[in-house]
């Protein structure tokens, strides 16, 4: 019998099984710091495309997973967090649009998520496409995500319930009213980047934005975390992408990037994260790297305590 070729250590293939299977040790059953207090992050970031949803599911679900409560707000007309996660949200069904147009209470529209404890969200249905314009004509129009936000967790604190440890709002790719509510409800912000072209191109007019969100209706609002996604790394483009981002915003950068994955991409047509439909595929260990970073931070930085 023929023996059975070595493995090469050196392959790129090779070396990424091994570095994968040293991570998952390290993070397997892991869990994650709470925070001293809720901690509200919108992601937002107004061009389509670039992971936003990716990025709150897999975080939010990722910091389930390690023992922590978080709450999805899905606040895109799409509702694509809302598929990705599972939850209901057929037209009629209770959702983000009853408790920003209609005054309904936050816990009216959550539902908890089938596949993993600990992790509830609230959907979008397809109503939310006209809330953009109902919202204009109606009183504290920027501060009513946040109304209803806040009147959750109190609520839960009387109740005596567990409280919220992270709140992942996902925005529409857009900087209108649904992405301002978005903006007063956080303390900060979590920008996707896409390492591919014109990555930068637009960053400009989202951060003013912020800073006339900041001077305006939220003091407190920063961008607190930046996260490369699609990367790859065999692209010069995409290490130069990855390294300008770096070099701009060397605090707020996560060390951990999320490679362009095929399980990632495939997840939200099963309505699951990718940390339950392939837990130990690369995409998977990446989200999962990242969610730790994002809960071990707030540690580390004064800023975010
Ligand atoms: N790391 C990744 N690897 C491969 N595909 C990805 C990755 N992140 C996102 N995608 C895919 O790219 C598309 C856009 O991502 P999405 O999160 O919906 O962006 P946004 O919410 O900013 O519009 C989706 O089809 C998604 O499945
Ligand atoms: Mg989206």
């Amino acid at each position: 019998m023929d023996s059975i070729p070595e493995v090469d250590e050196d392959t790129p293939l090779a070396a990424q099984l091994a570095f994968d299977a040293r991570r998952r040790i390290e993070l397997q059953g892991r869990r994650f710091p709470k925070p001293a207090s809720t901690r509200i992050l919108t992601v937002a970031n107004q061009k389509g495309g670039v992971g936003k949803t990716t990025t709150t599911v897999n975080l939010a679900a990722g910091l389930a997973l390690a023992g922590l409560n978080v709450l999805v707000i899905d606040n895109d007309p799409q509702g694509n967090a809302s598929t990705a996660l599972g939850l209901e949200h057929r037209a009629g069904t209770q959702s983000i649009y009853e408790v920003l147009v209609e005054d309904a209470p936050l816990s009216s529209a959550i539902q908890a998520c089938p596949d993993i404890p600990r992790l509830w969200g609230v959907p979008a249905t397809i109503d939310l496409s006209g809330a953009e314009i109902e919202l204009v004509s109606l009183v504290s129009r920027e501060t009513r995500l946040r109304r209803a936000v806040d009147a959750y967790l109190q609520e839960r604190v009387e109740k005596g319930e567990e409280p919220i440890d992270y709140v992942l709002v996902d925005c529409p790719p857009s900087l209108g009213l649904l992405t301002v509510n978005a903006f007063v409800v956080g303390r900060e912000v979590l920008i996707p980047i896409q390492c591919e072209y014109y990555a930068l191109e637009g960053l400009t007019q989202l951060l003013k934005t912020i800073d006339l969100i900041r001077a305006h209706l939220n003091p407190g609002l920063s961008v607190s975390t930046i996260l490369l996604t699609m990367y790859d790394g065999r692209t010069n483009l995409a290490q130069q992408v990855a390294q300008e981002v770096r070099s701009h915003f060397p605090e707020q950068t996560l060390r951990t990037t999320v490679p362009r994955s095929v399980r990632i991409s495939e997840a939200p047509s099963h309505g699951q994260s990718v940390m339950t439909y392939d837990p130990t595929s690369t995409g998977a260990l990446a989200y999962l790297e990242a969610a730790r970073e994002l809960a071990e931070r707030a540690f580390q930085r004064a800023d975010l305590r």
